[in-house]
């Protein structure tokens, strides 16, 4: 995941997802296909306490289901369609399990899991699951709960965390003291991010990780401005200013 220290990462949001159905098995195939070196991905725990890959608390925008994953059971789950609303070549896509992402994405590329419960429950489960899959190198767990990363942090020093905002905060720097803990990275959105808070972040020893960057123009901008990688729901796009500009 650190392999080059001068090489900004790409980062496919939810996979592919400009091009399939975000987080889904068919949009972290294509990711990868198209070079990613990471992947972003968001988690809700089921009713049946699997860690299952979904952006949104409910069904209803993803899959031709509907009602809260968190009520659901995995097996529920597995029954939905997640790719049709997509397009219809996508039909018959379902939502995986992160396990099932684990198996399925190369150990090459790192994985970005975002929380979006913040269930305590999840925070054993979810260093189990790591450890079981030998993925503790190769993972960046974020959220915007802050005190849920903290509780993760503290049981388990050695996993690898990532603060999301979306402010324009006064002082990165000062939230990754006050933190108190190790802070792998930060991942501000990409609007809110001064170009002196990317240097001071990069000195403080964090990787800065802007989200969600579709267009060149910002991507360019962003890679001259120093920043670690960038994550955006077209991996090829940004695979290719990478080949062309900052290589
Ligand atoms: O992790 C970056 C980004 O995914 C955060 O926002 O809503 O796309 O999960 P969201
Ligand atoms: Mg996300």
């Amino acid at each position: 995941m650190d392999r080059d220290d001068h090489r900004p990462l790409v980062i496919a949001h939810r996979g592919a997802a400009g091009q399939a159905p975000e987080n889904t098995p068919a949009a972290f195939r294509l990711a990868v296909e198209q070079g990613c070196d990471m992947i972003e991905l968001d988690v809700q725990l089921s009713a049946d306490e699997e860690i299952v890959v979904c952006h949104d608390f409910e069904a209803d925008r993803t899959t031709n289901g509907s009602g809260l994953i968190r009520e659901m059971t995995l097996e529920e789950l597995r029954r939905l369609d997640a790719g049709a609303w997509f397009s219809p070549e996508y039909a018959g896509e379902r939502i995986p399990t992160l396990r099932e992402v684990f198996d399925l994405v190369p150990s090459s590329v790192g994985i970005n899991i975002e929380l979006k419960c913040s269930d305590n429950r999840i925070i054993h489960l979810l260093s189990s699951l790591i450890r079981a899959c030998g993925r503790t190198e190769s993972v960046v767990i974020s959220s915007f709960d802050h005190r849920l990363l903290h509780r993760l942090k503290t049981a388990s020093p050695d996993l690898r965390i990532g603060l999301l905002y979306s402010a324009n905060l006064l002082d990165p720097v000062k939230l990754v003291r006050d933190f108190g803990l190790d802070v792998y990275s930060m991942h501000p959105h990409f609007a809110l991010i001064e170009p002196e808070d990317i240097a001071a972040l990069r000195a403080n020893g964090q990787q800065v990780y802007p989200w969600t960057v579709n267009d060149p123009e910002a991507m360019k901008r962003l890679l001259a401005r120093g920043v670690s990688g960038i994550i955006t729901d077209y991996p090829d796009r940004l695979r290719r200013l990478a080949g062309s500009s900052i290589e």
